[in-house]
């Protein structure tokens, strides 16, 4: 039986993989979950919050599902999910964004999937207190980095049969660091004579993104941008309960969704498990279980289809009842 991690998070977390884990067990795959807890709730008990045995379940599973786990703002430990990614050098986060039936949206036809480097730039946080009144954060952009994820989403694009990469810098301002990142496109990108390419300052792209998505296909970025403009994206396609993501490195992979932990839903039965299930249907893919993600991504469909929502797509359905129901909509 093939083991996974599961990383159960926190605030919603557990709620939602519960769901999830029940949907795929329902399905008939048989999954052996190694179910690791991280983040605020283990530091009493093991000082850290993400523990070694974490990693190591990972370095010896290969591939994990991980719920969201709660950073604390301004001050507190470094965030659990910026140390897994550089722990495990899962330098490619893929956030794929796509209209779900009968999701009602502002545009239709949005099917863009983000590409963001998941190492360095501002978002590592590397920061000094240079004095009481002045604090600094150090952009760090490297060759090496950004030619890795920009032949990753080049990849992408030849085995998805995806037809456009558009690098998003702020290269005309930053032309040092943003300026290497595009300048690694551009080289990475001759080696793809069959991909167009695009290059496009993230100012106009989050313009563009709201007046007319459907003109994107694959979007690369560095990783702060990257960030913000996957949020974006998400609302394009329903908001948070709704938007996938995975964390992909040579050896290791890591799939979650785009949102938190949700504390003012904690407990309270209202999370929508969606973006977690998207996300565990694409890790299903991803370890060459086909079958099950289909029928499972059939079900899910079939459920939004006839009209079941959770609270946050404007529906009534608690999380046990749009569970239940995408467990009897499972093709038998
Ligand atoms: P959040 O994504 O947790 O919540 C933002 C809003 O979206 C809230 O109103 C929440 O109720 C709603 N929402 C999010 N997911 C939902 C779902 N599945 N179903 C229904 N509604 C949903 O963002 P927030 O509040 O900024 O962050 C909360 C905590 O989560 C923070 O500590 C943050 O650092 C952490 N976080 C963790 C992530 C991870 O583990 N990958 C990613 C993003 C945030």
């Amino acid at each position: 039986m093939r083991k996974i991690t599961l990383i159960n998070g926190d605030g919603i977390g557990p709620e939602i993989c519960d769901s999830v884990v029940k949907i795929i067990k329902a399905s008939g795959l048989e999954i052996d979950w190694d179910i690791q807890t991280a983040g605020a709730d283990v530091i009493s008990k093991e000082g850290v919050p993400l523990p070694e045995r974490v990693l190591n379940s990972i370095k010896h599973n290969k591939v994990a599902l991980k719920a969201p786990v709660t950073t604390p703002i301004g001050k507190g430990f470094r965030s659990v999910n910026v140390q897994l990614r550089k722990d495990l050098d899962l330098y490619a986060n893929l956030r794929p964004c796509k209209n779900l039936p009968n999701v009602k949206t502002k545009f239709d036809n949005v099917d863009i999937v983000v590409v963001r480097e998941n190492t360095e730039d501002l978002y590592a946080g590397i920061e000094n207190q240079v004095d009481e009144n002045t604090a600094e954060s150090i952009k760090i952009i490297t060759r090496g980095a950004s030619e890795r994820i920009c032949k990753f989403a080049f990849d992408y694009a030849v085995k998805n049969g995806r037809k456009e990469v558009c690098v998003v810098t702020k290269a005309n301002i930053m032309k040092l660091s943003d300026g290497l990142f595009l300048d690694s496109f551009r080289k990475v990108a001759e080696n793809y004579p069959n991909i167009s390419k695009r290059e496009i300052l993230v100012d106009n792209l989050c313009m563009q993104l709201v007046q007319n998505p459907s003109q994107f296909d694959v979007l690369v970025l560095p990783n702060l941008y990257g960030d913000i403009v996957s949020d974006l994206c998400a609302g394009l396609i329903g908001g948070l309960g709704v938007a996938q993501g995975a964390n992909i490195g040579k050896d290791y992979a890591v799939f979650e969704p785009v949102h938190g932990s949700a504390p003012d839903i904690k407990g309270m039965d209202k999370a929508n498990p969606t973006a977690l299930l998207l996300s565990a249907i694409e890790m299903l893919k991803y370890i060459g279980e086909y079958f099950y993600a289909e029928k499972i991504e059939k079900a899910l469909y079939k459920t939004l289809h006839s009209g079941i929502f959770t609270a946050d797509l404007g529906g009534n359905a608690s999380n046990s009842k749009f569970t239940d129901e995408i467990i009897k909509n499972l093709p038998q």
